[in-house]
């Protein structure tokens, strides 16, 4: 069915070139250049200088249209149904749902609870104080699901600079007139970051009779927040604007409550709240400074580390004192929560990932094809049902994968199990164990996990060289 695609692409650009553009050849090349430019910009597909119809190769416009179906709730049919063209004409927010501020280096957060905002200027479709409403209402509904505070400045530098702007305005991301889209905004950060944006061409509303700004500036602020795009079509992070929310039920949806409290924590209880949220009423956060604190499974990517702890991890770069605290989910949705181990293979630019009897590979944050696969591919006997901690040692290019008080050896380079093992833990990592939740390795060292200690382990001289908390790395 794939196949279809390329041939239908080359008939179309065939009859639009030899015949003067009308009717049913005009629209087709309008979708063509709709979808074209659709998936260039919110699906990092590669900008090709030939035109999209005449590529060789068209598997990569086929994957991002599946890509494109999947995200925003489709069929994945990976052709341009009528339910996919249709979607893609409906108005949306420019920021990019793949790509751009998806792709690893993420999306940062704000280091402080209080920050300022700025309306620099207005649209003309609405008096001011019903703009001023619409935002101030919008930046409530993130202040009520987290302990973030804004204020209102009228001058100067604001953390979120809010304009109102048509066509060329400054950034590379121009409006486009009327309809398609309406919006968008920049990730925390100084300077244009933080910034929300609004397309003057839009017919702003107080109402649904136009644009809705309050909906459409609480996404935008959404963003200015650090969150990204989401795929359920409930959720305020959907980039697709939903003219038919009813505005006077309006909440978050628990996807939008989830992903800000997993940047931010939910808001402080106030000490004369008659009833506080209970534990269980809370998504469950884990405390980096918690001096209990375990972790599931910790490994190093592209010179970061990265702590999992159930739904959730810490990154660090060595450059950084505080690390960052995402979603698993937000970076690799297909991934499991609850992670047993983890390694990073630096020659190959991959990350293994263990849960159970399967593991996933990933680069950067792409989630490789054709994983998950069974462990025992690797080598493992019938008998072990999960891995608790793995290391790649660089220099001997082999792996340890940790299991109870024993370990395996593989060989990155055969792809195949080293004879002579399993053999205990104790035998070549004296003071480590009997068993271990996670390792990695950094200057040298292995730095092995147990509960909620952690210990320093000296790879040539074989011995433990200290003993730290599990959480050292997290600047408590
Ligand atoms: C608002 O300010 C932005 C940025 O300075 C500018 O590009 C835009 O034209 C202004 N819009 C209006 C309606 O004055
Ligand atoms: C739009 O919002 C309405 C009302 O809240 C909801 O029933 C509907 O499913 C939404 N549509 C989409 C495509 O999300
Ligand atoms: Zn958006
Ligand atoms: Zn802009």
């Amino acid at each position: 069915a794939m196949k279809n695609l390329p041939v239908l692409l080359l008939l179309s650009l065939a009859v639009c070139s030899a015949l003067p553009l009308n009717g049913a050849a005009r629209d087709e090349e309008d979708s063509m250049d709709l979808v074209q430019h659709y998936l260039e910009d919110y699906y990092n597909l590669a900008k090709d200088a030939k035109q999209f119809a005449k590529r060789k190769d068209s598997s990569p416009v086929v994957k991002k249209i599946q890509e494109m179906q999947k995200f925003l709730g489709l069929k994945v049919t990976g052709k341009l149904d009528s339910d996919t063209l249709q979607v893609m004409r409906k108005p949306r927010c420019g920021v990019p749902d793949l790509g751009e501020f998806r792709t690893f280096p993420g999306m940062p957060t704000w280091r402080k609870t209080h920050l300022t905002y700025r309306i620099v200027n207005y649209t003309l479709d609405l008096p001011r104080d019903a703009v001023d409403s619409a935002i101030e209402k919008a930046l409530k509904v993130w202040e009520e699901v987290t302990p973030l505070t804004f204020s209102r400045i009228c001058e100067g530098e604001a953390d979120i600079m809010i304009t109102f702007a048509v066509r060329k305005h400054g950034d590379f991301f121009d409006f486009d007139g009327p309809g398609k889209v309406l919006a968008h905004a920049y990730p925390p950060g100084p300077g244009i970051n933080g910034d929300a944006h609004f397309d003057d061409d839009e017919q702003w509303t107080k109402d649904t009779s136009g644009t809705n700004l309050f909906l459409v500036a609480a996404h935008e602020l959404g963003h200015s927040l650090g969150l990204q795009h989401s795929d359920k079509p409930e959720a305020l992070m959907y980039p697709v604007y939903n003219s038919s929310t009813d505005l006077a039920r309006f909440r978050l949806s628990q996807d939008d409550v989830t992903g800000i409290q997993s940047l931010y924590g939910p808001p402080p209880a106030s000490p004369d709240d008659p009833v506080k949220p209970t534990e269980s009423a809370r998504p469950q956060t884990p405390a980096k400074c918690d001096p209990t604190l375990s972790l599931d499974a910790v490994t190093t990517l592209r010179g970061e580390i990265l702590f999992f702890k159930d739904r959730h991890f810490w990154r660090k770069s060595l450059r950084t004192l505080e690390p960052g605290f995402y979603l698993i989910s937000s970076f690799w949705p297909s991934l499991p929560s609850g992670m047993d181990a983890a390694y990073e293979v630096t020659s190959r630019d991959i990350v293994f990932i263990f849960k159970g009897k399967q593991f996933w590979a990933i680069r950067g944050n792409e989630v490789q094809a054709g994983y998950p696969r069974g462990i025992h591919i690797l080598g493992f006997p019938p008998s072990v049902k999960k891995i608790d901690a793995a290391i790649f040692d660089k220099q001997k290019k082999k792996t340890y994968f940790f299991v109870e008080d024993k370990y395996w050896r593989f060989d990155e380079k055969k792809q195949s199990m080293d004879p002579g093992f399993p053999r205990q833990i104790v035998e070549d990592f004296p003071g480590v164990g009997p068993k271990v939740d996670a390792v990695f390795e950094a200057f040298g060292f292995f730095y092995f996990f147990s509960g909620s200690s952690q210990l320093e382990f000296d790879p040539n001289a074989k011995k433990v060289t200290r003993i730290l908390k599990s959480n050292s790395w997290f600047h408590c």
